[in-house]
């Protein structure tokens, strides 16, 4: 592949999907927007996959076209199956093919401020998006991207598989069960097509700037354990996501990959 170098919002990018397709789940709002964005700016044609953010979506369009890229809208809740199985071959009749699918798609539980708060219809709508959903997503999109001979699938994990979410043990049981599927999937497409894990620290979303805990001295805590001192937007993510998805990390599958300015520094 021919990597070139260009100069977008005055930061240089490096263009390592060009002619390739994307898909990124959740792109509608926030990190999955953002994935998108960089994915275009890098070279890629990308299917912009939303369930309720239809306008957010269409703006995430918008972006692409303006990085030159062709673009796709399509929506889904990845909790049913059978509108993952539409959805996949609407991709695939679209743009013949799918290099790349980035499952950024998550529940976060974001309105549950404590475990006290737990219910069993958030577990369970947790777990049937985080674990579930991204299962169905896997097996869809691996499966035909194995029958195509290569591809590249990243799922959006966190750091909460590291230190545990003392808010929603629910969410950290759910982005655990992305490492397992991940692990799984790797091994069930090698060689042909890679499977692995992107888990940031926080992310300045609006979907965490939304959170009630983030505006009573969340931020400044994590800050204060951070050694990077700072916590990034979505944009500064998407290449470090999208790495997994390279030639550059051509040799890594079933790995999970930590970006989170130092704060969990797990051992060996
Ligand atoms: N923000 C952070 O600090 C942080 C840190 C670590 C990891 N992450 C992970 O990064 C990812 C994105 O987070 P974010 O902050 O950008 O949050 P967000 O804006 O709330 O994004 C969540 C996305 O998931 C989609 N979604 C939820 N349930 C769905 C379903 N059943 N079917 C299809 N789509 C569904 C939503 O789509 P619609 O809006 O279209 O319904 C939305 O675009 C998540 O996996 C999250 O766990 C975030």
């Amino acid at each position: 592949m021919t990597v070139e170098k260009e100069t977008v919002a005055e930061q240089p990018v490096w263009r390592r999907f060009v002619g390739r397709t994307v898909l990124v789940t959740g792109a509608g709002t926030g990190f999955g927007a953002a994935i998108a964005a960089r994915a275009a700016q890098e070279g890629a044609d990308v299917a912009v996959h939303y369930r309720s953010s239809r306008a957010g979506a269409e703006a995430t369009v918008e972006r692409v076209r303006a990085a030159g890229r062709d673009a796709i809208l399509v929506q889904a809740d990845i909790s049913s199956w059978d509108q993952i199985k539409r959805m996949a071959a609407e991709v695939f009749d679209r743009f013949g093919r799918l290099d790349v699918l980035v499952n950024n798609v998550g529940d976060v539980a974001t309105e549950q401020m404590s475990w006290r708060d737990i219910d069993e219809a958030v577990i369970d709508r947790v777990l049937s998006v985080d674990i579930k959903g991204t299962m169905f997503m896997i097996h869809e999109f691996g499966s035909r991207m194995l029958d195509q001979g290569q591809g590249a699938i990243v799922n959006i994990a966190s750091t909460v598989v590291v230190r545990g979410s003392p808010r929603a043990p629910q969410y950290a049981a759910g982005k655990y069960g992305i490492l397992g599927l991940t692990k799984s999937y790797a091994r069930i497409f090698a060689p042909r097509v890679r499977v692995n894990a992107f888990a940031p620290g926080f992310i300045e979303t609006e979907a965490t700037l939304r959170r009630q805990d983030w505006n009573t001295g969340r931020r400044e805590q994590l800050i204060a354990q951070t050694p990077m001192g700072r916590i990034p937007g979505p944009d500064e993510y998407a290449g470090a996501a999208l790495f997994l998805a390279s030639d550059d990390a051509a040799h890594m599958t079933g790995n999970f990959m930590i970006d989170d300015g130092g704060y969990s520094m797990i051992g060996a």
